[in-house]
């Protein structure tokens, strides 16, 4: 069966709550297009109102980040039941900012997966190379390394529902695309682990987006190749232009 694309979203510290209705608005009937699954990624402060404001709409809600704990002295996190009893769908984790600025390593991002699966939330899991990496030839190794840890005691079937975002980390907010054929490189080698993992019905099942730099010229070429299910969108999520990402195909 076919991998249905997922379009998502991150709209990182950016837009208060009523911003973000407005956005919302002027956003959804853009992104209409049955054909991809729509995600927004909001601040945690923002969640509550772009549930409502996706009402009737094709749009699930994200959150950018969740903690591991169910519930106690973890002064500013947001518990997975937070996030389940407003009815957001999927939840970022260890996006290469939390990773760089908030102290997340591979150890929290596995736990983190292993929770919001728990809590039926699907995790879009991060994993992307510095540019030093890169220039060493060490980014396949690199991103192996970060996926097995990040999948440590999830199960095939788990893993089936998983999103995996591949971000090279200097393709992010540079306006530097990687090459269509860089990104299918590493997405194809991110499946392929996930086969040595677990099995080829899971590679197969399994979705995986680029995020870096993509915008409305660049997102159908990428998205034209065979191991690129979607894309993790920044800077053009936050404008009309997401439009024409989320309707590539038409
Ligand atoms: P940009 O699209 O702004 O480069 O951000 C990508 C990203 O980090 C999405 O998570």
């Amino acid at each position: 069966m076919a991998r249905k694309k997922i379009i998502a979203g991150n709209w990182k510290m950016n837009k208060t709550p009523s911003e973000a209705v407005a956005l919302i608005n002027e956003l959804k009937p853009l992104v209409a297009n049955d054909e991809v699954d729509v995600v927004f990624c909001v601040p945690a402060i923002d969640l509550s109102v772009a549930i409502d404001a996706v009402k009737g709409s094709n749009i699930e809600i994200g959150a950018e980040n969740m903690y591991f704990e169910e519930s106690g002295a973890y002064t500013g996190e947001i518990a997975p039941n937070m996030l389940t009893d407003l009815g957001v769908k999927y939840v970022i984790i260890g996006h290469s900012e939390r990773r760089e600025y908030f102290a997340e390593t591979d150890e929290t991002v596995n736990k983190k997966v292993l929770k919001a699966f728990e809590h039926d939330i699907t995790p879009i899991i991060c994993c992307g190379e510095s540019l030093t990496q890169r220039e060493q030839g060490i980014t396949i190794d690199w991103i192996r390394q970060q996926i097995k840890i990040a999948f440590l005691n999830v199960t095939a079937d788990q893993a089936k529902k998983a999103v995996i975002a591949y971000e090279p980390i200097w393709a992010i907010g540079t306006g530097k695309t990687a090459t269509s054929d860089q990104a299918e490189e590493v997405c194809a080698a991110i499946r392929q682990v996930i086969g040595e993992i677990y099995d080829d019905a899971t590679a197969e099942a399994i979705r995986i987006q680029y995020g870096g730099s993509m915008n409305a010229g660049n997102a159908a070429e990428l998205l034209a190749k065979p191991d690129i299910d979607g894309g993790l969108v920044g800077g053009a999520s936050l404008k009309p232009e997401f439009g024409q990402i989320v309707n590539y195909n038409k």
